[in-house]
């Protein structure tokens, strides 16, 4: 399978585990009726739906994200959502947005800035720039998890692995990790700035939709972890972790697991 596609299905797959949570996070923004806003670094357009909930019918949100084949896809979501009205992908770069300044009520990013290889403070400083003064600039990312309960070591240790810290990567700047997002926030000279988390919950009987959110996660979440664990943890990852394992731990009759989000967001100033 092609990366784009791999992705489009990893991200079409895995959203309804986050979709409660990000309507809280979302909610809490006090998004105005009728606002409009930027869903920047968009993928495939999900956290948008969410986001044209959020302003109603007279509100408009744009989409951009530098993948065209994400926005093609993205499109058709919109379209049969019956929202193409009100929802508008355009391609580009977060770095040098395609807008003039003071363009949105507001800007959201969800999983992007903090999360991309990309130095943060640029991101936040050019979303800023094209919100009006007294509007809001978030970031939204998932920050942390706990998948597999009873396994407290194991799970300790494969987020200690590379893809465990992941975006971030040993040795890189502490500024840069998404939960030093306050200090870019201040930088970019972004006012009343406020943190929260959100956390999301899964648990036994797991429906269908959440089974296969969490088996993508699992993938998305340890990949290449091989090399970097025991022998005897990496038989125990895949005695738990692989949906074909008769100890599939997301088969036990008492799982449960949670994640948070956690969300920065900032007045521009007026
Ligand atoms: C993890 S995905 C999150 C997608 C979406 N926000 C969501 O939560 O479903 C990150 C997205 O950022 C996009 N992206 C990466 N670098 C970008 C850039 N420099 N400018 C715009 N979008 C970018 C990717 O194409 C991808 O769609």
């Amino acid at each position: 399978m092609p990366d784009t596609d791999y992705y489009i299905e990893m991200m079409r797959v895995s959203h309804p585990l986050r979709v409660p949570v990000l309507r809280s996070a979302i909610s809490t923004l006090q998004l105005p009726s009728g606002s409009r806003g930027l869903d920047a670094g968009c993928g495939i357009g999900l956290p948008a739906l969410l986001l044209a909930e959020a302003v109603g019918p007279t509100g408009h949100i744009t989409g951009l994200d530098l993948c065209p084949e994400f926005l093609d896809y993205a499109k058709e979501i919109v379209e049969k959502a019956g929202l193409s009205e009100q929802i508008s992908f355009q391609q580009g770069h977060v770095g040098k947005l395609p807008f003039p300044n003071d363009t949105f009520d507001w800007v959201l990013s969800v999983d992007f800035v903090g999360y991309a290889p990309l130095e943060p403070l640029p991101l936040v400083k050019e979303l800023a720039r094209v919100v009006k003064p007294g509007g809001s600039v978030a970031i939204l990312a998932w920050s942390s998890e706990k998948l597999l309960p009873g396994y407290p070591l194991l799970e300790a240790r494969l987020n200690a692995t590379s893809s465990g810290i992941a975006p971030f990567t040993k040795g890189k700047s502490p500024e840069l990790h998404l939960l030093r997002a306050l200090g870019w926030f201040r930088e970019a000279g972004l006012e009343e700035s406020v943190a929260r988390s959100f956390a999301g919950d899964a648990y036994a009987p797991l429906s269908d939709d959440l089974r296969s959110a969490l088996i993508a996660l699992f993938q998305m979440r340890w990949p290449g972890v091989e090399s970097e664990l025991t022998h005897k943890d990496w038989a125990v990852y895949q005695r738990l972790c692989l949906p074909e394992s008769p100890d599939f731990i997301l088969d036990h009759p008492d799982y449960y697991a949670f994640f948070t989000y956690s969300m920065f967001h900032g007045k521009v100033p007026q």
